[in-house]
């Protein structure tokens, strides 16, 4: 195989626990996470003399160390003893960055697998979780979604069943991105991390509830940190909340926020009617856990 083609999902936080940092200043945390129908593209193609070449339609993708896609092909190649394989790596970015949706972890996650795939390197999944979990703490999720219970550093991923009735989500796209560490930081100075070990309580009932049960006890413990962090997003969320009427919640460290439905025709019209009413923001409906079958993936193309 020369080339394959991978679509990386963005992802939610149903609900996010996060507990008292430990000795190295990480947060111990425990999720629920869902893939939702918002994509990036990866393809990858062997070609040209030896090296990596990247490139991405989104500028502002850092080229550097912070790139996670070239971190995860590194990492990978090195433990593959692959260090001279000669490759052009594309990224179609459509998944915003700094928005709570993983979409910098999910193109990791796609590299890794991917290039086990285009290599055949017959790497199981819990030796690239090993990876995986050295580059981000969503990464190992994407793994394995598209919903997962998530715990420890997110490097412990259960499966947990999608919810089977609340499928849409509104999104809540705002006009800026928050810094996932500066929203942890904030998070310790205003010591809101007690747990040493956070759980869900009772997460295996989750799946089975309604978008309104569902709403009613989802919580994230990031909110109050990014809210002070960002009092914009504080004043979109009161505003959103207002307008749908509804319970809306953040997605990891912000800032994009979502509420749930059981029916998509419900989800439009709520969206259509914030997206007449409420500028600034943008307003997508999502499905959870989409069915497409190169979720991961990959889609063999020459
Ligand atoms: O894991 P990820 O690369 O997304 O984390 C970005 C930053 O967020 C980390 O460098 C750390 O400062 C903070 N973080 C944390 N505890 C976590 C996840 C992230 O303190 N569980």
């Amino acid at each position: 195989m020369n080339a394959l083609a991978i679509a990386a999902p963005a992802k939610l936080n149903l609900a996010l626990r996060v507990g008292k940092p430990d000795g190295t200043g990480y947060h111990p945390l425990a999720s629920w996470m869902c893939t939702i129908a918002l994509f990036d593209n990866l393809s990858i193609v062997r070609e040209g003399p030896p090296g990596l070449r990247f490139t991405c339609d989104d500028p502002a993708l850092p080229r550097d160390a912070g790139n996670l896609v070239l971190r995860a092909a590194r990492e990978l190649l090195t433990d593959a003893r692959l260090g001279y394989a000669a490759l052009s790596i594309t990224l179609r970015k459509r998944i915003p960055s700094a928005a709570g949706l993983g979409g910098g972890s999910s193109d990791a996650a796609a590299t890794l697998l991917g290039l086990n795939r285009l290599f055949e390197l017959g790497f199981g999944r819990e030796k690239l979780a090993l990876i995986a979990s050295a580059l981000g703490s969503d990464v190992p999720f994407f793994l394995y979604g598209p919903s997962a219970y998530c715990r420890g550093r997110g490097e412990r991923v259960s499966p947990l069943p999608a919810p089977s009735l609340a499928r849409w989500a509104l999104l809540v796209l705002a006009p800026f991105g928050l810094s996932t560490a500066d929203v942890y930081r904030r998070f310790d100075d205003m010591a809101l991390g007690t747990a040493e070990s956070p759980e869900l309580a009772e997460a295996q009932k989750l799946p089975d509830f309604s978008s309104r049960e569902l709403l009613n006890v989802l919580s994230n413990d990031l909110e109050p940190a990014a809210f002070s962090l960002a009092p914009a997003l504080s004043d979109l969320h009161a505003t959103i909340e207002r307008h749908l009427g509804r319970p809306v919640r953040m997605s990891g460290s912000g800032s994009t926020l979502f509420t749930l439905f059981d029916d998509p025709d419900e989800a439009n019209r709520a969206a259509q009617r914030a997206r007449d009413t409420l500028f600034g923001p943008r307003f997508a409906v999502v499905t959870l856990a989409p069915e497409v079958s190169d979720v991961g993936d990959p889609l063999d193309i020459g």
